[in-house]
């Protein structure tokens, strides 16, 4: 009774304006009230922290993961390719809570990041194919949609340019390997399925791609993965990782409420100063940065520099 007395306080377009969240927020909770009204105010409640019950906080999950692949998918596992590809592939005839997520600034920014990434990566292999041969690797590449899009844009006959895409996710790997042969580039990547912190790399690598890895993890965390890239990399070989900045969370703090409250995603936002200082302490040099659209993402490139002692 006192949850209900409390969300009573704001009517949805209350609540958006207090906040100055987006449209969006304002069509989602004007549907889900038609929809369920005591839902809209377990969500408003949980937002402004007033105490929830047991029951309330399972009525609330249960209905996000029934009504929302998105929130499903999540839930079952926040690192889950299956939810990177949703926002990539932007699907139709979704639930309205889905269209939400696609919507909504954190979810286009994902879309705007792999945009970037693909634009990047073509330029990084630009730079380096004068050379001759390109060995990527995609870590904790999921199915490697960027690659394979690469690849087939601009790499179609060209045998120089090769990938190796590593992920642990069996299902992943699959997807993976039908994208690749649906775009006619399943003789130029190759998918394994283990731990990139396990693997040891028969030939280094020119690049090395970790996008949508890093973000969930904390910094001393994050040096450790770094260390292991840097072992995979031949000299003057260079890292591209991604992490989400503190900007997503000011700009767009309902779409990261519902995945950190309601679904169990939480993100550990590093500034640009923080992947600096994670790429320098894991033996990088820092070359450039670049952002998505929104600056939700920060994308730190990194060098492997020619080792003083084999210069002699
Ligand atoms: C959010 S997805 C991102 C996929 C892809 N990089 C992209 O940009 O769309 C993160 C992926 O990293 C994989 N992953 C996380 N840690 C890993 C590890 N130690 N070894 C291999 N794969 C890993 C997960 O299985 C998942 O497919």
């Amino acid at each position: 009774m006192n949850d209900k007395k409390h969300s009573d306080k704001y009517s949805v377009e209350e609540f958006v304006k207090k906040f100055g969240f987006d449209n969006c927020v304002l069509e989602l909770l004007n549907f889900i009230e038609k929809d369920n009204k005591t839902i809209k105010d377990i969500i408003i409640n949980k937002y402004l922290e007033k105490p929830i019950s047991e029951v309330q906080e399972e009525e609330l999950f249960n209905y996000f993961i029934n009504n929302s692949v998105f929130s499903a998918a999540t839930a079952a596992n926040p690192a889950t390719s299956v939810v990177t590809e949703f926002l990539y592939t932007k699907p139709k005839q979704i639930s309205f809570i889905d269209n939400y997520f696609l919507k909504s600034q954190g979810g286009d920014a994902i879309y705007s990041r792999f945009k970037h990434v693909e634009k990047n990566i073509h330029q990084l292999i630009e730079e380096r194919s004068k050379k001759g041969k390109i060995l990527i690797g995609n870590f904790g590449g999921g199915p490697s949609r960027d690659i394979s899009n690469i690849f087939s844009k601009h790499y179609y006959d060209n045998n120089n340019i090769l990938a190796i895409n590593i992920d642990k996710d069996k299902t992943a790997i699959k997807r993976g390997q039908r994208i690749a042969k649906i775009l006619n580039v399943e003789d130029k990547i190759k998918f394994l399925e283990t731990s990139f912190m396990r693997y040891k790399p028969k030939e280094k690598f020119d690049i090395i791609i970790l996008v949508g890895v890093l973000c969930g993890l904390p910094s001393e965390s994050c040096v450790m993965v770094l260390k292991k890239i840097y072992k995979c990399l031949k000299e003057n070989g260079c890292v591209i990782a991604s992490n989400a900045t503190p900007k997503m969370l000011e700009k767009d703090p309902f779409t990261y409420f519902i995945m950190d409250k309601i679904t169990n995603w939480k993100l550990v936002f590093k500034k640009e100063e923080t992947l600096k200082e994670i790429f320098k302490k894991s033996g990088f040099n820092w070359e450039r940065s670049f952002t998505d659209d929104y600056g939700f993402h920060c994308m730190g490139i990194g060098k492997k520099n020619k080792s003083f002692f084999n210069m002699f």
